[in-house]
């Protein structure tokens, strides 16, 4: 049976990667195809707060099983800064990071993405990780946000060098989305 529930997003880019990973068998909606335009908060100050507010918002308004995630990226050196902060305007943000890195010799850093499902009215969490390293310009086009400047371990190229298929195999959600999609199919 072909599952329906919603992805607290209007990302495009997060919609797109996310409904390659969990494939046919698991359809998505966004907030769109639920006529939800609401600006739903994001204030707490954890990823896994943010993507709590978003998910309760969209069951406790739409009545209906959802998912929703946060993204940080988490710079060693920052301790862990921008993280929850990682903010929206990405091309500001990411020519401000590599600034507040220039003399920096350690550039370790993750992506980390938190997803909350609640679904039949129990909460579930899902964490995905990517270790790796911020370059010292900007590089690639492909993918969203911070990608071209984060170069995943075991790799020399960005993730906007790499592209969206090596992305999804390998990604901070791709793991995220792996664990959310086997645990959905588990409860199938
Ligand atoms: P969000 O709160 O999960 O939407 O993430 C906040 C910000 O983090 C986004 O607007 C992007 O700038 C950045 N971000 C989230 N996921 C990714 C990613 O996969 N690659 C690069 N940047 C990302």
């Amino acid at each position: 049976m072909r599952r329906k529930l919603v992805f607290a997003t209007n990302n495009q880019h997060k919609l797109k990667e996310v409904s390659a990973i969990l494939g046919d068998e698991i359809g998505i909606m966004s907030l769109e195809d639920i006529n939800c335009y609401a600006d739903i908060p994001e204030t707490a100050d954890t990823l896994e707060g943010n993507a709590l507010l978003k998910a309760e918002f969209v069951h406790n308004n739409y009545n209906i099983d959802c998912f929703s995630d946060d993204t940080g990226l988490e710079v060693e050196a920052l301790d862990g800064a921008p993280g929850v902060y990682s903010a929206r305007n990405a091309e500001a943000n990411m020519l401000k990071l590599l600034h507040e890195l220039e003399h920096v010799k350690n550039r370790k850093a993750q992506f980390r993405t938190v997803i909350i499902l609640i679904m039949n009215n129990e909460k579930y969490v899902f964490e995905g990780i990517i270790r790796g390293e911020i370059v010292m310009d900007k590089r690639g086009i492909s993918g969203f946000g911070y990608d071209p400047i984060f170069i995943p371990e075991g790799y020399d190229q960005t993730f906007a060098e790499l592209g969206d298929n090596i992305k999804n195999e390998i990604s901070h959600r791709a793991q995220a989305v792996n664990k959310l999609c086997k645990f959905l199919k588990s409860v199938q």
